[in-house]
């Protein structure tokens, strides 16, 4: 794959149905869950993207067997205590936070020192924050700085412990879950608000836990299980991947756009409640509920008029990997648009409040950013004209795709390096920017 995408044409208006791929993070759940189920699971529409070809890496690494066609995956799990532990293994987890985070609270009773390393960004990022409650069960963690490469060495009698997460990370929240799973006792955890898939699909193969909702917290109980049954799955698409494509067509003229079959799980759609803030017009069809999770077609017009926004915090963790994509509607919105408490974003494949902030002073918006907000001053009438290159971003797949819808609303002559960033998470994003972009 050639190294550089150039964009240099708006797109004209569409009106066109798409696809978007599996969602990443139930696709690396998933095959986590089969790896220690019992018995034969299968997946449809698995997300075949690097992140979950690493997932599938680390657990045949950890000799499980699995069959990987275009169709379907399938993996044969041997329980919960299945994986064939041996001396000296180490687990790429290359650019995924989730594989890398979760499998540590999996691998928490190894009888052999286990090494998890990954790609230059994620070994940039905190792991600390998954060390110290996976410590507390009794494992020792020892981690370069504050990241990879990190050594894991389980203890057979694990302690159950009592965590607070208080980041609104779900990683996080899911290492611990995954731990207590094989811990004996009443594991606790006090959790922030974020995605629930994890609490979800333990729900729905009938582990021992508990949830209590709260206003801000999830109460969380979990106790060890004996067995895990298989999980056949066919994986919704994924709204990270949808919301690149919603973008576009609120920023398009006269456009409209219908994306089939999208996991809208309410702790995932803080993008849709922020754009119809923001003015834009989205509308649910077809909504059905599949094993937990809520499903529905995706439809949205573009808009003639955009509002700033004052984002409130509550929306912040359910929008987190869509706040690049949020800023370019907020550059187009009439008034200033200010977002607080998002000092997670900087714990992100690259420093994303940074990145979001650079690509909008790129294209003629002026931003005020601190540490954990940003104020972007709109501008309805923007366009650009420029040339502008896009390089050096830690390969984020989120920074590469935002570049290209920019480039394709507003206009400009943009050179985006390091296109194979979307493997990562979405390998036919620029096939579906060819497709909408063509005419008919
Ligand atoms: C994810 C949780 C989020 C999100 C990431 C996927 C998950 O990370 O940004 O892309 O699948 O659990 P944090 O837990 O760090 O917020």
């Amino acid at each position: 794959m050639s190294n550089s995408t150039w964009v240099n044409k708006q797109i004209s208006n569409f009106n066109k149905t798409i696809t978007v791929p599996g969602d990443k993070s139930l696709s690396i759940r998933w095959v986590l869950f089969s790896s220690i189920a019992k018995g034969k699971s299968k997946a449809f529409n698995l997300l075949l993207s690097e992140d979950v070809l690493a997932a599938i890496n680390a657990i045949k690494k950890l000799g499980i067997n699995i069959k990987l066609n275009k169709k379907n995956c399938t993996i044969i799990g041997n329980g919960i205590d299945g994986y064939k532990y041996k001396k000296n293994i180490t687990i790429n987890a290359k650019n995924s936070g989730t594989l890398g985070r979760l499998i540590m609270g999996i691998l928490i009773d190894t009888p052999y020192e286990i090494k998890i390393i990954g790609d230059e960004s994620l070994s940039k990022r905190d792991f600390t924050r998954i060390a110290e409650p996976l410590n507390k069960f009794g494992a020792k963690i020892k981690l370069k700085k504050k990241g990879l490469p990190l050594t894991i060495n389980g203890i057979k009698n694990l302690r159950p412990i009592r965590y607070l997460e208080n980041r609104g990370s779900a990683q996080c929240k899911s290492s611990v879950i995954f731990a207590g799973l094989k811990t004996q006792g009443k594991t606790f955890i006090k959790a922030k608000k974020s995605r629930n898939h994890t609490e979800l699909l333990c729900k729905y193969l009938d582990l021992p836990i508990k949830v209590r909702n709260t206003k801000n917290y999830d109460l969380i109980e979990i106790q060890k299980v004996k067995k895990i049954k298989p999980l056949n799955y066919k994986i919704p698409s994924d709204i990270s991947s949808a919301a690149f494509f919603i973008v576009l067509t609120a920023l398009s003229n006269n456009s409209k756009l219908l994306i089939k079959n999208v996991n809208i799980n309410p702790s995932r759609i803080g993008i849709i409640t922020i754009l119809k803030k923001m003015g834009v017009k989205i509308k649910f069809k077809n909504k059905q509920t599949y094993k937990g999770e809520v499903v529905a077609d995706i439809f949205v017009n573009s808009s003639k008029k955009l509002k700033a926004i004052n984002c409130p915090s509550k929306l912040n963790s359910g929008a987190i990997d869509e706040f690049l994509i949020i800023f370019l509607v907020a550059a187009k919105a009439h008034g200033t648009s200010y977002f607080k408490n998002i000092s997670e974003l900087n714990q992100k494949e690259s420093p994303r409040l940074k990145w979001g902030s650079k690509i909008l002073t790129e294209i003629g918006i002026k931003t005020i950013v601190t540490n954990s907000s940003i104020k972007i001053f709109g501008n309805p009438n923007l366009k650009v004209n420029k040339k502008i290159i896009i390089k050096n971003y830690l390969k984020d797949h989120r920074v590469f795709m935002t570049s290209v819808i920019a480039a394709l609303a507003f206009g400009g002559n943009w050179n985006i390096h390091d296109k194979v960033s979307i493997k990562t998470s979405f390998p036919t994003f620029l096939k579906i920017v060819n497709d909408l972009a063509k005419k008919g």
